[in-house]
């Protein structure tokens, strides 16, 4: 009985931790909705007859994405030590260059996935089941890791990476259908 309550909250916390670390580079997509629009990052340009990454790609987005993830960072690492004490379980702070890499990567992640969706015939929108759920993932993961490798391996152990793999699509599936049904988003994906 106690053993299995001790797995149960082994998993608990490595679920909050893997929420908390990926907070910085869930929000940059959201955002981008939001803010996006303007010139797109491709310029325009196309390549073997097809848009580089499309339209659904821009400055402004990619801009504002970013600093959203960072704004997240800031705010929990305010919380950070009253949100630990509260669970039970130590959750990380991002310093500035960690928390920089999250958003930046997770934006970077987004538009590498568009630029393989035009590679592979898909119009700006159309769905890519997978790799939407988790391109901002690898993202964020290969830019946090290659800026901050000790932070990183610290924070992100094979569990934590794990329950980020496993729970982030369900949170990002679930996102994009509010904002889809609240009219923000033109695709549920
Ligand atoms: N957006 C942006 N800049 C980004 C990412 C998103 O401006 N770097 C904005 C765009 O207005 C975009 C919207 O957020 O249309 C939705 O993002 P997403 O679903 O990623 O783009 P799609 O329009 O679906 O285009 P793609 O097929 O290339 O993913
Ligand atoms: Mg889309």
């Amino acid at each position: 009985m106690t053993q299995s309550v001790d797995h149960w909250a082994m998993l608990a916390s490595t679920v909050a931790t893997a929420l908390w670390a990926m907070g910085p580079a869930y929000v940059p997509n959201n955002a981008a909705v939001l803010a996006g629009g303007g010139r797109p990052i491709d310029g325009g340009r196309e390549w073997r007859g097809r848009r580089l990454l499309g339209d659904g790609k821009t400055w402004r987005g990619s801009a504002a994405g970013t600093l959203a993830g960072v704004a997240v960072a800031v705010v929990l690492n305010t919380a950070a030590q009253s949100v630990s004490g509260v669970l039970g379980v130590s959750l990380p702070t991002f310093p500035l260059p960690v928390a920089f890499a999250l958003a930046a990567g997770a934006m970077a992640g987004d538009v590498g996935a568009s630029f393989l969706k035009r590679r592979t015939g898909r119009e700006r929108g159309a769905s890519f089941p997978g790799l939407d759920q988790l391109d901002f993932v690898v993202g964020a993961l290969i830019a946090v890791f290659l800026i901050a490798p000790g932070w990183t391996s610290g924070v992100f152990t094979l569990p934590v990476v794990l329950a980020v793999v496993l729970v982030t699509p369900a949170l990002h599936v679930g996102t994009n259908v509010i904002a889809y049904a609240t009219g923000l988003k033109a695709e549920p994906w």
